[in-house]
């Protein structure tokens, strides 16, 4: 695994452009599997998540190319049943292969899904998504190694109501529902930005699909979908995270690509806490305007509330705030592992049970930290650190790059799941460090 040794203390400056969205371009990706033609996604970020989507693809058959633009080109004219082993051996990093099952039922009239990996965050069960794909018809089968589900009369649409607006088991219902025979109605859906993408995509492709108001998603079912086109949304995760490092290290940085509309909430946020931004109309600015950063109290929550990937980075600029900010996480009942970390490096973290400065929340009253309170400002000082998961990482290096002296940040592969190229990226903002093993970041 990679090291890097970070020389903190030196404000982030410079420009950063972003590719497309992480959680919209490997669902996008999926989404061709619908057409037996081809689909062009152009602005695909060249990370590991990509990597291993474009690998399952290309084991079910599919003609993947992806050049150093970011234009991906899937040939979906072969579709085939891939090998369990082969499927088991290339997916062990993601999430994904979950969302291939409705798009390969309806080509293959089967699919199987092996253990799941992503991000040691929680849980992270897949119940509603199986739960879905019952409900489009499909047998689901548990075996040791996986899980087969069939369906071999197709699937059939169905009036759905989600305990929780998932990001995937939405997606998991628009991939099943638009070939399905019949009418779809989805309540309780997720409604984020990277879904609506998916929406338009998925349309261009042929599927007819409503958003209604209070989270209802009616799918009508075609028969046939055909190849789309597409330029990905820009990742708005990964701009949220530069704004963070440039007001954690007191810098200056401009994130190309980014948009307003897709980030109302977090710009709030942002500003609250003494932040400022200009909007351009090619990205945004985000700088430390001088003086002090206040506190604030933040729950995070689906869209359009604050996204759980937006905190890690943010709670290192929260560590240098003149007073006690509080995040309540609701979406996932285990991200605050990383503030070990910041502890260790001097920032005043305690992580509570207690859903504290909102609303009670679905882990209240049970065994999950998942309330945190920063006491700041505090002097962050180098230390030795491991990176946990892909936004707990990208925040240690961003506390590596504020705090005073030397840190050395372990298993740092783990950032390229979802940012690419990291270290290009702080060579172009001025960071000082050196890359100690082998690291493809
Ligand atoms: N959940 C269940 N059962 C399920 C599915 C979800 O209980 O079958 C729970 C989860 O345990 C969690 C909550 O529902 O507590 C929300 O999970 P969701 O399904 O919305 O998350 P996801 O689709 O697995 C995507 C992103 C995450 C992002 C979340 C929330 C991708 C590949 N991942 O995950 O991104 O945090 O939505 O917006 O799109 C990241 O980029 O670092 C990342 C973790």
């Amino acid at each position: 695994m990679g090291q890097l040794v970070i020389n903190g203390g030196k404000p982030l400056k410079g420009r950063v452009d972003l590719r497309g969205a992480k959680n919209l371009v490997t669902k996008a990706m999926v989404a061709s599997l619908l057409a037996d033609s081809t689909s062009v996604l152009k602005d695909v970020p060249h990370i590991r998540d990509v990597e291993v989507v474009s690998g399952l693809l290309s084991l079910h058959g599919v003609k993947v190319t992806h050049d150093e633009d970011g234009v991906m080109t899937m040939d979906t004219s072969a579709v085939k049943q891939a090998r369990v082993v082969d499927i088991d051996a290339h997916a062990g990093s993601s999430r994904i292969p979950i969302l291939f099952c409705g798009p390969l039922l309806h080509q293959l009239g089967e699919a199987f899904i092996p253990q799941l990996g992503g991000c040691q965050i929680g849980d992270r069960p897949i119940d509603f998504h199986l739960d879905v794909l019952r409900a489009f018809g499909a047998t689901v089968e548990k075996q040791i190694d996986g899980i087969r589900l069939s369906a071999p009369n197709g699937l059939t649409g169905a009036k759905i109501e989600l305990p929780y607006p998932s990001v995937g088991a939405t997606e998991q219902v628009l991939l099943s529902a638009t070939r399905a025979k019949g009418i779809t109605e989805l309540t309780g859906a997720a409604v984020e930005p990277e879904i609506i993408d998916l929406i338009a995509i998925l349309q261009k492709m042929g599927a007819i699909i409503s958003v209604d108001t209070d989270r209802v998603i009616r799918i009508e079912g075609v028969e046939k979908m055909q190849g789309y086109s597409h330029r990905a949304l820009f990742d708005r995760n990964e701009a949220a995270s530069w704004a963070a490092a440039a007001l954690a290290t007191g810098g200056d940085i401009f994130v190309g690509g980014a948009e307003q509309t897709k980030m109302t909430t977090f710009l709030n946020v942002f500003r609250k806490i003494g932040g400022a931004f200009e909007i351009e109309d090619d990205g945004i600015r985000f700088f430390h305007p001088g003086g002090e950063l206040k506190p604030v109290v933040i729950e995070t929550d689906v869209h359009p509330g604050f996204m759980t990937d937006w905190q890690q980075p943010l709670v290192v600029a929260l560590s240098q705030a003149k007073g006690l900010s509080i995040v309540h996480e609701t979406v996932y009942e285990n991200r605050f592992g990383f503030t070990d970390a910041l502890r260790k490096m001097g920032a005043e973290v305690q992580i509570y049970r207690e859903c504290l400065g909102g609303h009670p929340c679905r882990f209240g009253r049970r065994n999950f930290y998942h309330s945190a309170v920063i006491s700041g400002p505090s002097k962050l000082v180098g230390a030795d650190i491991v990176v946990p998961d892909l936004r707990g990482g990208f925040s240690h290096v961003v506390a590596a790059l504020a705090a005073e002296g030397k840190s050395t940040v372990s298993n740092i592969e783990l950032i390229s799941r979802g940012y690419e190229k990291f270290l290009d990226k702080l060579t172009a903002l001025g960071a000082d460090y050196q890359v100690r093993e082998d690291v493809r970041a």
